[in-house]
């Protein structure tokens, strides 16, 4: 039977992880392989070697692939019409095995890669195709917290172990651990921006970061001394266009910075390290000029967040937080306000399958739990994407922090 010569070829885009050295890659490739082969003669490995840009300025090379040979990105390579057996010649006069050269094209460093080898190498398990047998990215947990500011004083002035802190930190200790045991890829983290990376200029009532990387914002007293913010830009740009398809108009970030809001959060749950350990991906909502979206509208913000999540074909393990709160007005003659029954219900309320807490209006936010009271709403989102039932793994709540009530839960999806 005569194949379908375009159908066969397609089918090569299935398999994750590799690019088939078809004619259009050898065609794209040719003086890239070529360049690679002339290393196998020792006066062309000497001129190489002697000066790399300038044995490569001789050979008919993109830029892009004269750059990718310089930069070593096998896989940047193998894109640009690289062959492996071609592109050997390169780390061979590297002095590079052909097992390390492999790992830097995998997400292991070597030793770990070797480990995966001695193990019995890779399994096709799972790796066969993208349409199907491709493991797809999950929501593992939500977690829900409040951000606020003085906290990440606590932690960046070395406090959170003293009288007036302590008691907050405590209750963060049990979350600190399991997240170094869950290790999630990705968390996608819902917060609101305080007037620092929109001004009242632009108001997005849902904004989602996709861009590389984000730095700490300085709001009014310099940036906070934490690590940069690195996003995930491939599953936020899947996560904006499914979330777009499914009727959620998102406005789409590429550059921003983050205030405390975001990176208060990522303290409680992880220390002070050097880089944080997983990617964010922000999304921000406007509770800060009315109408801020309902609660309900949230809610199904998450369960579209679920939605895109889970088409995304990459095995990640993924956390929504949902973050602010809890009740706390920070304006006129009535601030000051708490309120621990009000606060605690709204907690129960996400435990579990109650669908109560999404017709929770504005008004009763505002009355009950004072006028910032409202940014509980975005723990809806997070609650949202956790499916119909969840169960708690950890709680606490604490009064007072400046002007708040700290609230603190951790949530796993049931179904
Ligand atoms: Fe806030």
């Amino acid at each position: 039977m005569k194949q379908d010569i375009h159908a066969y070829l397609a089918e090569f885009d299935d398999i994750p992880g590799t690019r088939v050295f078809t004619a259009a890659r050898a065609r794209q490739g040719y003086w890239l392989n070529q360049f690679a082969m002339s290393l196998m003669k020792p006066e062309n490995r000497e001129r190489w070697k002697a000066g790399e840009r300038a044995y490569l300025d001789q050979w008919q090379l993109s830029e892009a692939q004269k750059q990718a040979v310089l930069d070593r990105d096998y896989n940047r390579m193998l894109e640009l019409g690289g062959n492996i057996y071609f592109l050997s010649k390169i780390f061979s006069t590297d002095g590079i095995p052909f097992a390390e050269a492999c790992s830097t094209m995998t997400d292991m460093t070597f030793p770990e890669y070797r480990q995966m080898m001695l193990e019995g190498g890779r399994s096709p398990e799972g790796n066969r195709s993208l349409k199907g047998g491709t493991d797809m990215a999950r929501i593992t947990a939500g977690v829900g917290s409040s951000h606020v500011p003085l906290l990440g004083v606590a932690v960046d002035q070395g406090k959170t172990g003293d009288d007036y802190f302590g008691p907050i930190f405590k209750g963060y200790e049990w979350t600190k651990a399991w997240e170094a045991e869950q290790k999630p890829d990705v968390v996608v983290l819902v917060y609101n921006d305080h007037a620092s990376a929109f001004d009242a200029n632009i108001i997005p009532t849902f904004a989602i970061g996709c861009g590389e990387r984000y730095k700490p914002a300085d709001e009014g007293w310099g940036p906070r001394p934490v690590p940069d913010v690195e996003g995930h830009a491939d599953l936020a740009w899947h996560i904006a266009q499914s979330l777009i398809l499914d009727d959620f108009d998102m406005t789409i970030i590429n550059e921003m910075t983050v205030d405390h809001g975001l990176t208060v959060p990522l303290s409680m749950m992880f220390g002070q390290p050097e880089k944080w350990p997983v990617k964010v991906i922000p999304l921000a909502v406007n509770v800060v000029t009315y109408p801020v979206p309902s609660g309900n509208r949230c809610w199904v913000l998450g369960e579209a967040i679920r939605r895109a999540v889970e088409s995304f074909p990459e095995d990640l393990n993924v956390q929504v937080w949902g973050t602010g709160g809890m009740s706390h007005q920070l304006q006129g003659p009535r601030a000051g306000l708490l309120n621990r029954e009000w606060d605690n219900r709204f907690m129960d309320l996400l435990i579990g399958d109650s669908q109560e807490a999404r017709t929770i209006p504005h008004i009763e936010y505002l009355r009950e739990t004072g006028s910032e009271g409202i940014e509980m709403v975005m723990w809806l989102i997070m609650r949202g994407a956790l499916g119909p039932k969840t169960r708690c793994l950890h709680r606490h709540y604490h009064i007072p922090c400046s002007n708040t009530a700290i609230g603190h839960l951790v949530l796993e999806p049931l179904e």
